[in-house]
């Protein structure tokens, strides 16, 4: 009785073992890397649980695996050209722009390649509509923690930056943007939400009235919120990513963070006043004005999103971002508790703590980071969907056994 047992386990095994084999050893090991490492990468920015294995199976099954899919033009102008996603991707924008308190008549998006991309759309249309509201160059002001995108950036749009100083737990300090202001020059705000290590959000309330104080400085206000503009809207704290709350003038996120698209993409939005006043670039062969930078975009990250919206929806993304909430107070918590010394910052799904063993950083993917007032070497968590509290009880255990 037990052999023929063993034999339908070792058959149901090899079957198992040969669907998942590409015929390339190579191939295969970097997936078994990542199938192994994917449930405790516990240090990046990423829902390890992408819900789309149906879209791919309608993809394939649809054929559209072999058709080379281009999202070129201004996703948001209607053209007679039917080869794009374009409807698709202005569904998306119509879904996420009331999210972010944006009017729907009052709105610019599209789909971006990635948080970085959306950064450099709010860089380069907040620059090019302050001069050509003003005719004098802005300066970039952004906080010493904020994702270094954005410095970048600056460095690639050849714009002054002046990098304002952030308070220990990582936000900028308003007293500070008050003694870098130059009030001779418009101002590009740039808000980190949040920052890169500490998870930090700057306080856009008190920043807004530092800039009160200065009417005659003309002011952009773009915001950096890759990672938290995913979760924040479905919480109690969703003003905090509300245009019409915090009026700043546009916001750039990440599809591949709390969405679960399963590969770097974004969202970008802004007002119509704002698009209204870029430089203009008419292109026949694209049927219009491009004002945005990129001319080839990915049509299937727009489906992906699109998709998602349908199957995962406000519910469930607001159940997601009450349980990363509630993972994120359960980790910390549990860290008090054995004593490990650990921070982390409102609205937060970060947690920094003293770093541990390198065999514990490799193991959990954790990212690193450096500050004195903090001790020293420290590494952190963020908590997404996959770091679940089973997970985190594994984590605290070998951290303990470590001691
Ligand atoms: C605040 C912030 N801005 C920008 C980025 C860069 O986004 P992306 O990796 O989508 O280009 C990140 C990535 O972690 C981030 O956390």
């Amino acid at each position: 009785m037990r052999k023929p047992i063993m034999l339908f386990v070792a058959i149901l095994i090899a079957t198992f073992s040969f669907a998942q084999s590409s015929g390339f050893s190579k191939l295969d090991e970097w997936t078994k890397v990542w199938r192994e490492g994917q449930q405790t990468y516990f240090g990046y920015p990423v829902n390890q649980e992408s819900p789309l294995h149906e879209f791919y199976e309608w993809y394939l099954s649809a054929g559209m695996d072999v058709i080379n899919l281009n999202n070129a033009g201004d996703p948001m102008t209607e053209t007679p050209w039917r080869m794009s996603s374009h409807a698709f991707e202005r569904d998306v924008i119509a879904y996420f722009a009331p999210l972010y308190g944006f009017d729907k008549d009052d709105v610019w998006g599209l789909v971006t390649h990635s948080g970085t991309d959306g950064n450099n759309h709010g860089i380069y249309f907040g620059a090019k509509y302050l001069y050509n509201k003003t005719g004098k160059q802005p300066i970039v002001y952004v906080s010493d923690e904020a994702h270094y995108s954005n410095m970048r950036l600056c460095d690639l749009q050849n714009l002054e930056v002046r990098l304002v100083k952030s308070d220990s737990m990582g936000r900028m300090i308003p007293e500070e943007l008050e003694k870098s202001l130059d009030v001779s020059r418009p101002a590009l705000m740039v808000y980190a939400m949040g920052s890169t290590f500490k998870g930090a959000i700057d306080d856009q309330a008190a920043l807004n009235a530092v800039l009160d104080n200065h009417p005659e400085v003309m002011v952009y206000r773009h915001v950096d919120a890759a990672l938290f503009g995913g979760y924040l809207p479905f919480t109690a704290y969703k003003d905090m990513v509300s245009h019409s709350q915090m009026r700043f003038d546009a916001i750039a996120i990440s599809g591949h963070k709390f969405f679960g698209l399963d590969s770097p993409c974004g969202l970008f939005l802004c007002t119509r006043e704002i698009y209204d006043n870029q430089n203009n670039y008419n292109v026949t062969y694209l049927n219009g004005n491009m004002k945005m930078i990129n001319c080839s975009r990915d049509a299937v990250q727009p489906l992906k999103f699109w998709w998602l919206i349908q199957k995962v929806g406000y519910e469930k993304w607001s159940e997601q971002a009450n349980q990363i909430m509630s993972c994120t107070a359960y980790l910390k918590e549990q860290l008090e508790q054995i004593g490990w010394p650990c921070w982390s910052n409102a609205y937060s799904n970060t947690v920094f703590f003293k770093r541990p063993s390198q065999a514990i950083c490799y193991e959990y993917t954790l990212a690193l980071g450096y500050d004195d007032r903090f001790g020293g070497e420290l590494a952190h968590v963020v908590v997404m969907q996959h770091v679940t509290k089973e997970k985190i009880d594994r984590f605290i255990s070998a951290l303990r056994k470590t001691r």
